[in-house]
């Protein structure tokens, strides 16, 4: 499935559909969440890393530009790109070496890295809609859109 939309009633959802997404990706993997402050971002990501087996609490990398962690053998990197002054720093940050076979790279604000981040493989867009959120999913990689369905990734998985 390459696009799918969806209404993500509130915060749980949210965090919900992250936790349910975990459970489809594999390495290695690029996601690009774009929205506007406040669209669910950093909530998505929260429910990602604990489907991924993360137990503790998920900062948001506003000011650290990245959050590391390992999973289960899995390296994620979380980026927030919000307040990055010159792409030129992710240069800095050796931006490269995030990239390997066994991580996953999320970012937050990708346009602000651009021509300096890898492609995504996922492209997922927040907004705000009524008192909830949208989620559109594009899957910009033809390999995953052939191997994975995305549309029953809420129903499929019950948060534990
Ligand atoms: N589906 C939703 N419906 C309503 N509120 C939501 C939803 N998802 C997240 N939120 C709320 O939106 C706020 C902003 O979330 P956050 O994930 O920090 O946004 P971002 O990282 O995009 O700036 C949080 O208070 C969160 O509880
Ligand atoms: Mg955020």
């Amino acid at each position: 499935m390459k696009n799918f939309e969806l209404f993500l009633a509130d915060e749980q959802v949210t965090e919900a559909f992250g936790f349910g997404l975990a459970k489809k990706i594999s390495v290695p993997l690029v996601i690009y969440l774009n929205g506007n402050l406040g669209a669910g971002k950093t909530t998505l990501v929260r429910g990602l890393l604990k489907g991924l087996g993360h137990k503790g609490s998920t900062k948001s990398p506003t000011y650290t530009l990245v959050e590391p962690y390992l999973l289960n053998g899995i390296s994620v990197y979380h980026f927030d790109l919000y307040r990055l002054a010159d792409p030129e720093e992710l240069e800095y940050i050796g931006i490269r070496e995030y990239q390997t076979e066994r991580a996953i790279l999320i970012f937050e604000w990708p346009e602000q890295g651009r021509g300096w981040i890898p492609d995504a493989d996922l492209m997922i867009h927040l907004e705000y809609h009524e008192t909830g959120r949208s989620l559109k999913l594009q899957c910009l990689n033809d390999k995953l859109a052939n191997d994975w369905q995305f549309d029953d990734i809420l129903c499929q998985n019950e948060m534990k």
